[in-house]
């Protein structure tokens, strides 16, 4: 049988940047080589794109740039070629087709539809969300006006734009006549906890938005929703398939960085610890918003369960965490049976079939 020539893209202009090396790492490891001919392609914090032929140590460990075998690549825009241009070292180019792109990229820059759109431009499929998809689920606020508009519960929110005459201290007082304290501040489009805290005053506020701009110039502001975290993996176009339902159990303020990479307080639960109704409620959920946002290949849905058991929806990753010990595999093994290597063939399947 024929080879699928499969292009893996890690890295990328983004706060995420390191958290995409490490889940690009354990990608290509389960990439079964009887199937796939591999073309590594990374991009560097600063945005270059370069082939990459070494090892997935260097990957992992941050060094892949220094191999001096690296040389520059360029998605092609001829929808005949569908692939990439490789300027080697000595002068020469060569064209490298490709049957589908793996973009494994978290945040902005590679999550938010900007690498979908160019996939799409230049006719090459790739695993995961749609452009419009990708772009709709990166940013919070779109991701309220849609589900507000389909009826899928989200919590209260305001979105603010660092404007040059905004005022943060009439921006404060809108903000509690329309939520409740304690308040939840987040960059509107970033990740992995970056940017966000949970505010309790106006001191921490003024503190908490400057923050979030750092960030992004458009911050989400959301009442916090008490109860816990749980997560979906979905995955399919049409056909959609649901793994195990996990639960994040923590006893912090929230799921930060900290937390989300290196656990020291809280734990993921998968099965979550909840009854077989509710988890198949939130199965149902999941598959209302991923259709709702019109979600292809794959998507972690990220929901909170409240103490009256009601299910209510946090964020769409469009490309979640994709270490071998992410939340992703784990809910698709225990739900699915579907081990890692079963998995990228299915999304691989997806791409060249949506
Ligand atoms: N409205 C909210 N109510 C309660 N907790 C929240 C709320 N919004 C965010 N959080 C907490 O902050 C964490 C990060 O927020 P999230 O929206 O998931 O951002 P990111 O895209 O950075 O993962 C969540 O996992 C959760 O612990
Ligand atoms: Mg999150």
């Amino acid at each position: 049988m024929k080879k699928t020539k499969l292009a893996v893209i890690f890295g990328g202009k983004s706060s995420e940047y390191l958290i995409s090396l490490h889940s690009a790492a354990s990608a290509i490891k389960n990439i079964p080589n009887d199937k796939f001919d591999v073309t590594l392609i990374g991009i560097t914090s600063e945005g270059k794109w370069l082939y990459f032929p070494g090892s997935i140590e260097e990957i992992d460990n941050n060094t892949w740039f220094e191999n001096p075998n690296c040389c520059e690549m360029i998605l092609s825009p001829d929808a005949v070629l569908k692939g990439f241009i490789k300027l080697n070292n000595d002068k020469t180019f060569d064209k490298v087709e490709i049957d589908c792109v793996f973009p494994i990229l978290h945040g902005k820059h590679g999550e938010d539809g900007t690498i979908q759109g160019l996939c799409e431009l230049y006719g090459i499929p790739f695993v995961g969300c749609d452009m419009l998809s990708s772009a709709l689920c990166m940013d919070k606020e779109f991701t309220h006006i849609v589900c507000n508009s389909k009826n899928i519960k989200m919590a209260p929110y305001m979105a603010v734009v660092n404007e040059k005459n905004l005022d943060l201290k009439d921006t404060y007082k809108k903000v509690l006549e329309n939520l409740s304290l304690p308040i939840f501040i987040k960059p509107a489009n970033a990740g992995s906890s970056y940017g966000i805290s949970k505010i309790r005053n106006y001191d921490e506020f003024e503190k908490g938005m400057n923050f979030a701009f750092d960030h992004d110039r458009k911050v989400i502001l959301e009442s916090t929703i008490e109860g816990f975290e749980i997560g979906c993996a979905v995955l399919g176009n049409g056909e959609i398939l649901i793994g195990e339902v996990d639960e994040i159990e923590m006893y912090k303020d929230f799921f930060d960085y900290n937390e989300k990479y290196h656990s020291t307080t809280s734990k993921i639960h998968c099965p979550a610890r909840i009854s077989d109704e509710l988890k198949l409620e939130a199965k149902e959920t999941a598959k209302c918003i991923y259709k709702a946002l019109e979600c292809s290949g794959m998507a972690r849905i990220d929901m909170f369960l409240t103490p009256t058991n009601e299910i209510i929806l946090n964020e769409v990753n469009t490309i979640p965490g994709l270490t071998s010990v992410s939340r992703y595999p784990s809910m698709v093994k225990v739900g699915l049976n579907m081990g890692y290597t079963e998995l990228i063939i299915e999304l691989v399947n997806l791409a060249m079939n949506r």
